[in-house]
């Protein structure tokens, strides 16, 4: 597996992250084995949610953990709080931060967090108290590293101003379907396409710029969960580039929409949230993928998008 540099945070991390958003369909059973072979393939990183299934994604993955018999020290698990869907609201109160963290450890059966992440902005949050929650957390030795995910450039420089640690991450959305993290910059100023339309306040760059890593979430997906593109009538283009440059490279589709992912040079992180271990086997086919410059390009424009 490939590994990437992540700024201030664990050392030698995979470029394909396992979400377990949609583990709580499997049993126990099923989803030891997912993890089993997560790791062998050296996705020895997992992503999870409080809010995913209401806490039931966090349960499975605590209970197939220790089914699976892979030793804590060896894996890195990642949780997101603040999307507080029981109560219809965002909430990152130092009060509700710190009662998540407790809750996610209960639930996973587990000492620490390796990383958490602020999983949506609060509109009406306070950097003060997300500072003394993170104080909070890093004394008590219940979290190593800290983030963010879906949070936009000044909300993010106006957090970073008021914490005490690096925030290491951002989780945002983004594969060949849903690129609307890079296009801006091609069509700026562009009357002729709403894809000229600035609708995630350059956070990219910013990111780079700060040394943050973008984690992709939804590498697939079209939309907000609409489905997976690979083999979608309504991608025609896109899948038959795919198809011509798996062949090229011996891999599935699947690893090379994720070797695009790889290729931008802002060095993200793909997570992956299969939970069939031959399609993860297909994906991790991505580590050995280098697209070329203009290879990465064909797909861009299979995509459907346009050179101004
Ligand atoms: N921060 C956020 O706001 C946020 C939001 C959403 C998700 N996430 C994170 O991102 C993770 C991934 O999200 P996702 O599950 O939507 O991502 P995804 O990896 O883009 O989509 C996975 C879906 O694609 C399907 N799929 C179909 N053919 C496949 C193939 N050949 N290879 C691989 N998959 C194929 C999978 O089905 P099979 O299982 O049958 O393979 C699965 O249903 C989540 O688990 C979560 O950790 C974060």
């Amino acid at each position: 597996m490939k590994t990437i540099h992540v700024t201030n945070g664990p050392q030698a991390a995979p470029a394909i992250v396992l979400g377990c958003m949609r583990m709580p369909a499997l049993t126990t059973d099923d989803a030891a084995r997912v993890i089993q072979n997560a790791v062998e393939l050296g996705v020895n990183f997992f992503d999870n949610a409080t809010c995913y299934a209401d806490g039931e994604s966090e349960v499975r993955f605590g209970t197939a953990l220790k089914q699976s018999g892979i030793r804590r020290e060896n894996i890195t698990v990642q949780t997101k709080c603040g999307l507080c869907l029981d109560r219809n609201e965002f909430d990152w109160t130092k009060e509700t931060i710190l009662s998540s963290v407790e809750d996610s450890l209960r639930r996973m059966k587990l000492d620490y967090l390796d990383i958490l992440l602020l999983h949506r902005p609060d509109l009406i949050f306070e950097p003060e108290q997300v500072a003394d929650a993170f104080d909070c957390l890093e004394k008590s030795g219940k979290v190593k590293y800290f983030g963010v995910s879906n949070v936009s450039t000044l909300q993010l420089a106006l957090l970073k101003q008021y914490v005490n640690q690096p925030l290491i991450f951002n989780q945002l959305q983004f594969s060949l379907a849903q690129s609307q993290l890079i296009d801006q910059a091609l069509y700026l100023n562009n009357l002729g396409t709403e894809r000229s339309i600035c609708r995630d306040d350059g956070i990219l760059d910013y990111c780079r710029l700060h040394h943050i890593t973008v984690q992709a979430w939804s590498p697939l997906q079209y939309g907000m969960f609409k489905g997976c593109f690979l083999d979608d009538p309504n991608f025609p283009e896109l899948n038959q580039v795919l198809l011509s440059l798996a062949e090229k490279y011996h891999v599935s589709k699947a690893a090379i929409a994720i070797a695009w992912i790889l290729r931008h040079p802002a060095n993200m992180q793909a997570i992956a949230g299969t939970m069939n271990p031959a399609h993860l086997r297909d994906i991790c086919e991505a580590s050995n993928v280098a697209l070329t410059h203009h290879e990465w390009y064909q797909l861009y424009l299979a995509s459907g998008k346009f050179l101004p």
